[in-house]
């Protein structure tokens, strides 16, 4: 049931943690972590009613127990009272990730993020806010690329250069970020000398990553 990015995702998930699930729709990494006795409790929440109802009836059907929340965000989750420290939030934008750690009222220690979109954004804003890229991963799953980040609470910074290009060691990743690039710089003209050294540094970049990570 659990999908390749979802699975990996549970490399960050420590025995003693408190999860929620935050856009969980189907519950399945809930209930994946429950079943598996993966963290010490889990809770699920979504801001759409259909997808809850859908997660409920999952739950049930796996025998097990998990509390589920009808909420944007983190908004009127009992985060304290629950001494929930990791949220998990997987499968959205960055700009919804980072408004649900924005409006968190509570110090959270861990956030494990795998956004679908502007992930140096997503870096920068974390460290922004006192997040620290502590690890990062980036699963292949039906011919797409997730990368899945774990954040801790922390003042620690990471160089512009981690920041842009993330800290995995997944050369594939960077050989297809590379051939992206490779592909953008041939439609180039050769008069727009600015875009053409743009993109050439980004080629040269991502050679170095994929030589030094390999
Ligand atoms: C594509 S699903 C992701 C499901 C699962 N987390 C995964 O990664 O496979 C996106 C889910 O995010 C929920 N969602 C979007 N914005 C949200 C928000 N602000 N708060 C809570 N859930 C949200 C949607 O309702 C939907 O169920």
């Amino acid at each position: 049931m659990l999908n390749q990015k979802l699975k990996a995702l549970t490399k960050f998930i420590n025995k003693e943690d408190i999860v929620i699930d935050v856009a969980c729709d189907h519950a399945y990494l809930a209930i994946y972590l429950k079943e598996n006795n993966l963290c010490q409790e889990v809770y699920a929440s979504d801001i759409s009613r259909e997808a809850l109802k859908n997660a409920q009836k999952n739950i049930q059907a796996s025998k097990v127990s998990i509390k589920t929340y009808h909420a944007d965000g983190l908004k009127n989750i009992p985060l304290k009272e629950n001494n929930i420290n990791t949220v998990v939030i997987a499968g959205v934008g960055t700009n919804t990730a980072l408004n649900i750690v924005k409006n968190a009222n509570y110090p959270i220690s861990k956030y494990i993020i795998s956004s679908n979109n502007n992930h140096e954004e997503l870096r920068k804003t974390m460290q922004e806010l006192n997040y620290y890229n502590e690890e990062e991963i980036v699963i292949k799953d039906h011919h797409k690329f997730y990368p899945i980040i774990k954040f801790i609470k922390s003042s620690k910074k990471d160089n512009n250069f981690n920041l842009k290009y993330g800290k995995s060691s997944n050369i594939d990743y960077y050989h297809y970020l590379l051939t992206k690039e490779e592909n953008i710089i041939k439609n180039i003209p050769e008069q727009n000398t600015e875009e053409q050294a743009k993109h050439q540094k980004e080629i040269t970049n991502l050679k170095k990553i994929i030589k030094e990570r390999n």
